[in-house]
């Protein structure tokens, strides 16, 4: 068999995660300060894999290039491929084609989080060398995924978001393929939103007699793609943090799984874990709950925030409440002034969401 190749999928429109898409990849967003792409590339350098091919999009693909690189700081090699349109994940195959060539592959949804990472499904695909194996876990929703129906040890039909789905077994955003997904397909027409669907992809090697093998993930899985589900994979990975506190602490306290980076620096704070502070943060008189994520160089003074994830470059100051369950952007600036009377004050891009709780 050939070498296994990997294909990421971080092109697409990421509506749902407005207004942060607007300006940047959603791929990018950071999951306990690193961008979430970063953990799919992991994952398969982890399992051995040496060529990745990562899926752009032309409003976001530079904004990509440049954060993953070369792929030499992961250990892999990465090719960067063009999508021109946001086409559906089968288009995205097909448009992988040509790096692909006759490799069978693992392909990956790169705003997708696979605790346990993906040795045990390489491992599997090898073994029993199916034409297709894909990732399902039990969810109480199903409705809301793809969905896959089993006959022992094989997948019978696939379903996107059925009304009355029969089983409760959600697709995963990681699935291993042979060379013949490309002419499955080309072989199928888009669906009624307008892109070529990996689900019907599958169902075609289905119909036309090939074996698809079910893998059930054992450990969690997160799709990142709405704001509670970033929140989410953010307190999951935060969960398994290992205490480090590289930063500078004066006057401050620090309790529980923390992480400091070199070159922060807290006053007068408290930082109660699991929580990482990023490089050139200056937090002072200020306290930091748990499942919190504060990217570089923010500021936050005079404030408290819990659950929350603050991209680079933002600050929160003199607030009255505790900020909590928020995500913040880049250089995005919250702070309360002391005039009087007491009013609010925005300056917001558009499909922004303000809560006053
Ligand atoms: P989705 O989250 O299903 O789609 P989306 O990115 O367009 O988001 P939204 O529904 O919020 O508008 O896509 C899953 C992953 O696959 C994500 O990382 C984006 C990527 N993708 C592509 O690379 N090409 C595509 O044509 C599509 C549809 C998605």
């Amino acid at each position: 068999m050939l070498p296994l190749k990997g294909l990421i999928l971080s092109g697409g429109k990421g509506t749902r995660l407005r207004p942060i898409t607007h300006t940047s990849a959603k791929q990018l967003v950071p999951v306990a300060n690193r961008p979430v792409l970063f953990y799919g590339i992991d994952a398969m350098a982890q399992a051995g894999i040496r060529e990745i091919g990562i899926i752009i999009a032309p409003e976001t693909g530079d904004e990509i290039r440049e954060v993953a690189g070369d792929g030499s700081a992961f250990g892999v090699q990465i090719t960067y491929i063009l999508q021109d349109e946001p086409a559906g994940l089968a288009h995205a195959v097909l448009t992988a084609e040509p790096f692909l060539g006759d490799s069978p592959f693992v392909m990956y949804l790169g705003d997708n989080l696979l605790q346990g990472g993906i040795d045990d499904l390489v491992t599997a695909f090898r073994a029993n060398a199916p034409d297709a194996l894909i990732l399902l876990t039990p969810v109480p929703d199903p409705e809301h995924y793809g969905v896959a129906e089993l006959d022992g040890d094989r997948v019978v039909a696939l379903a996107e978001k059925p009304p009355e789905p029969k089983t409760d077994l959600a697709l995963v955003g990681v699935y291993m393929f042979t060379p013949l997904i490309h002419e499955a397909a080309r072989a199928i027409e888009p669906s009624a939103r307008g892109e070529l669907e990996i689900t019907d992809a599958i169902q075609h090697l289905v119909d036309t007699g090939r074996r698809v093998e079910p893998h059930i993930v054992q450990g969690w899985w997160k799709d990142t793609g709405r704001l509670d589900d970033m929140l989410e994979a953010n307190r999951l990975i935060l969960d398994r943090l290992a205490h480090r506190v590289d930063g500078e602490l004066v006057d401050s306290q620090v309790e529980g799984r923390v992480v400091i980076e070199a070159g922060a620096r807290l006053e007068r704070a408290t930082v109660r874990g699991p929580a990482v502070i990023g490089a050139g943060a200056r937090l002072t008189d200020c306290y930091i709950g748990p499942y919190s994520a504060i990217g570089e160089d923010c500021v936050v003074e005079r404030a408290e925030i819990e659950h929350s994830i603050l991209l680079a470059g933002s600050s929160v100051r003199h607030l009255d409440g505790r900020m909590e369950s928020s995500l913040l952007g880049r250089n995005v600036t919250i702070s309360r002034g002391d005039r009087q009377p007491k009013a609010f004050r925005f300056m917001v891009g558009d499909n922004s969401d303000i809560e006053i709780l």
